[in-house]
């Protein structure tokens, strides 16, 4: 007899086969019983028909706790009543583990109860689908950059170096020096791209924000491409590109999970349609000014219901274009007619999702880089690899950072970027 995964049943209707699974959940009466299960891949219903097994068979059938594993029997069955299509008519059941008093039952549970057992929590249908569009986004991620030419590199993450500013740094000790916690392989991935000309780097960031807001993480995992003789506006057409290949796939492979978070697939299919629109950060202000915003000026950040309005502006992500340099880290490039702005660009996600990406291109002058790091603070010496880059064959490029947390946090529909990330690190919130 063979042992199949749930996710499988479709390929074996009318055989006879083992599924090692967990009770999510039962329903019984006198003569049947419905068990809920799940075996990681998906969620689908086992029978147990009372005059159909023997009495000790129906006797532990109808005595099943949520989350007891269990080796099930059966045969795989058409099920047009739900959604997966497929059930499993029970012939036999093996208990392996026992479960008593799980914690998180299907009534409702505070956000704190569920957060405190978010080794648990990960078994429940939601956070399952959640994690499924997670999944799809690496996989389309790598697929992506692999067929167009990019290659892998994997940019250290314990470093000296502190690319989006000093304030926001995990300090660590290195033996007898100083380190921190990447924020951002974006130094390192520019070597890479003078060495292998495009690259992708793919892997776990850190930032010490002390912001408590529903956008950030403590520790989130970001994708940054970096492009050897690029400009700006090919960087764009790369970003647009791989994010709506991001959205095409997740609406090709999860659609069963897009259906168990309830999101709406016609508007996901509209963030395929190319190109994004874009607007420059001058142009947005006074967006935002002719709307009645008060609290902004031209010169600075926007706060989410900025970016929540320039979003809800267009049907699409939008590319923000060229802030004030002020405002932006050391190494972007200078704007080649306005001293007051640099080459860059934001992808804000539609309906209140925020930026998801930033990048830009990349200052490619030696003396205006040295300057640049004295003017934010930075230890020259501690740069001084990243200047040699400008020493020997300086050419244009550009990259960005796509934030895979916020990404999935979109495109799930989900209220909060913590439910994005299995084993989320918040502000106050190591465990589990
Ligand atoms: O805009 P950021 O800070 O850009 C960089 O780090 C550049 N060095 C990237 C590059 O050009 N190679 O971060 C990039 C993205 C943001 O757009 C956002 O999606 C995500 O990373 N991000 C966060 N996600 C979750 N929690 C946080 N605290 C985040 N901070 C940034
Ligand atoms: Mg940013």
């Amino acid at each position: 007899m063979k042992t199949i995964q749930i996710i499988d049943a479709k390929n074996h209707v009318g055989e006879v086969v083992k599924i090692g699974a967990w009770v999510a959940n039962k329903r019984s009466s006198g003569k049947i019983a419905f068990l809920q299960l799940r075996d990681g891949t998906a969620y689908f219903q086992g029978v147990v028909v009372k005059n159909e097994v023997s009495e000790e068979l129906f006797h532990t059938a109808k005595n099943l706790t949520q989350e007891t594993s269990v080796i099930i029997t059966g045969e795989i069955r058409e099920d047009s009543r739900s959604k997966f299509g497929y059930e499993i008519g029970v012939s036999g059941i093996e208990v392996v583990g026992e479960s008593h008093d799980y914690p998180i039952t299907p009534k409702e549970h505070g956000t704190d109860f569920l957060m405190d057992h978010r080794h648990l929590w990960l078994r429940s249908s939601k956070q399952h689908a959640i994690m499924m569009i997670r999944n799809e986004i690496i996989r389309a991620t790598y697929e992506f950059f692999n067929n167009n030419g990019f290659v892998k590199v994997d940019p250290p993450i314990l470093t000296g170096s502190a690319p989006e500013g000093t304030t926001e740094l995990f300090h660590t000790e290195y033996f007898d020096q100083e380190a921190y916690l990447s924020q951002s392989g974006q130094l390192y991935m520019e070597a890479a791209a003078m060495a292998f000309n495009k690259v992708f780097s793919f892997g776990p960031t850190f930032r010490a924000e002390k912001s408590k807001t529903r956008r950030h993480l403590i520790e989130f995992w970001m994708i940054e491409p970096e492009m050897a003789y690029t400009h700006q506006e090919e960087s764009l057409e790369v970003q647009e590109a791989y994010v709506a290949y991001l959205v095409q796939n997740v609406l090709e492979h999860c659609e069963y999970a897009l259906d168990v978070l309830g999101r709406d697939k016609e508007l996901l299919k509209k963030y395929t349609q190319l190109p994004f629109p874009r607007i420059s950060y001058d142009d947005a202000v006074q967006l935002l000014k002719d709307n009645g915003f008060e609290d902004i000026e031209w010169g600075d950040d926007f706060g989410s219901p900025h970016e929540t309005f320039i979003a809800n502006s267009f049907e699409k992500p939008v590319f923000i274009l060229n802030y004030p340099k002020a405002i932006k880290p050391f190494y972007m490039k200078p704007h080649p007619t306005r001293e007051d702005i640099v080459i860059c660009a934001d992808m804000i996600a539609p309906e209140g999702y925020g930026e998801i990406i930033g990048g830009s291109e990349r200052a490619t002058d030696y003396e205006f880089l040295l300057e640049q790091i004295q003017k934010h603070g930075l230890d020259e010496n501690e740069y001084s690899w990243y200047l040699d880059l400008r020493k020997y064959g300086s050419v244009p490029h550009s990259g960005f950072g796509l934030g895979l947390e916020r990404t999935v946090t979109w495109l799930s529909g989900i209220d909060h970027v913590r439910e994005s990330i299995p084993f989320p690190r918040l502000l106050n919130r190591i465990y589990p």
